[in-house]
């Protein structure tokens, strides 16, 4: 075999019927290479989870000089815990929890962009769990778990009862700064010399491709370009709900004011007025060189083109697009140092 799709060995939780809740996969491999051609043969046909395994794979790793992964798989192995083996030969539609996980670390781990990864009937194999203190469980059994903790004097904090876990309760990518860390779901793809402040929030499947100022929320399936700052509270629209399919990705050296919003993909260098959503069908003058509004378009028209200034005249409440003169340039003292 010439290599698999994807690789990875974890640990995973379970509730008290044995379901997984969810999957840790240290050091997920990707691709058809030497390292992942090497992990199937360590682990043979069926996927044997087994520390003997891990161990196979960890030397298979060693020889192909890949270091820290080897040491992730030796660290597995020495855990003394049930593993869990997941080997895709190719990127079909998810079909278990431990793959679902396997490919939101792809994404985290930063070996996969957002929309390069087949995510169709995820949802299905995501449980709903309570993200608690004494790690994941089943909320069907949550009660019980905070009488326990009460009885031995301590107390159970519960992040959050959601489908997806905090990020860096997975993975911390290197080079990024995350303010709050329950603003970041495992599957966000965080690039180097990414900031992302309070108010900022990626879901699965989004991206900052870094160096990024993250302020506002990238939506599922959106991509922000390198130097891209997205303001305070701003909205980048998704396309899980609400009828939008266009996938809005925002190029490089772009500004989405505080408040502001964007509706359609955006090419380098283009700033959205603060405070102003621009939707696919808001109706656009746009103004040329001498001031001269020169025709009126769909916003979804200008979709994808580079140097665009969009404001909303403050006196006629028309939206303009004007040509953009002062592409921004990232504070470079508040990412040097991620
Ligand atoms: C849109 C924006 C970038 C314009 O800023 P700017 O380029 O500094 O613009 P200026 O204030 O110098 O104005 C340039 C010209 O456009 C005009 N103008 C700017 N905004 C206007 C508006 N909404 N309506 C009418 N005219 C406007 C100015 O009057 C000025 O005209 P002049 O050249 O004839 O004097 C700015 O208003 C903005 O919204 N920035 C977002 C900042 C932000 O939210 N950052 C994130 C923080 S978390």
């Amino acid at each position: 075999m010439s290599g698999l799709f994807a690789f990875g060995m974890g640990i995973a939780s379970h509730n008290a019927a044995g379901d997984v809740l969810d999957t840790w996969f240290p050091a997920p491999l990707r691709g058809a290479n030497r390292a992942t051609a090497a992990a199937a043969r360590a682990v043979g046909s069926d996927a044997a989870a087994t520390p003997e395994a891990a161990e196979r794979v960890a030397a298979a790793l060693g020889e192909d000089g890949q270091a820290d992964a080897a040491d992730a798989y030796r660290m597995l192995a020495g855990l003394g815990k049930p593993l869990v083996a997941v080997a895709l030969e190719t990127d079909e539609p998810v079909v278990s929890t431990p793959e679902a996980y396997l490919k939101l670390h792809l994404l985290s781990h930063r070996l996969a962009l957002p929309n390069t990864l087949n995510l169709d009937r995820i949802f299905e194999h995501l449980p709903t769990v309570a993200w608690t203190s004494d790690g994941p469980v089943d909320p069907r059994d949550l009660s019980a778990r905070v009488a326990a903790a009460r009885s031995r004097g301590q107390t159970l904090t519960v992040h959050a009862v959601d489908k997806f876990p905090r990020m860096t309760d997975y993975v911390a990518p290197p080079g990024v700064r995350i303010a709050d860390a329950s603003r970041v779901r495992l599957g966000a793809y965080l690039g180097e010399g990414t900031t992302v402040m309070h108010e900022g929030f990626l879901n699965f499947n989004a991206a900052a491709i870094g160096p990024n100022m993250v302020e506002g929320r990238v939506s599922q399936g959106v991509t922000l370009g390198a130097h891209t700052d997205l303001g305070g509270s701003a909205s980048t629209m998704g396309t899980l709900s609400g009828g939008g399919q266009i996938v809005i990705t925002i190029g490089e050296h772009c500004l989405v004011g505080a408040n502001a919003g964007c509706g359609i993909p955006l090419g380098d260098r283009c700033t959205i007025e603060a405070g102003l959503y621009i939707t696919a069908g808001t109706i656009v003058d746009v103004i040329d060189e001498s001031g001269t509004a020169v025709r009126a378009v769909k916003a979804r028209e200008l979709a994808g083109q580079n140097d665009m200034l969009f404001i909303r005249h403050s006196q006629t409440g028309a939206v303009q697009c004007r040509t953009n003169r002062a592409a921004i340039e990232l504070n470079a003292k508040l990412h040097a140092h991620n």
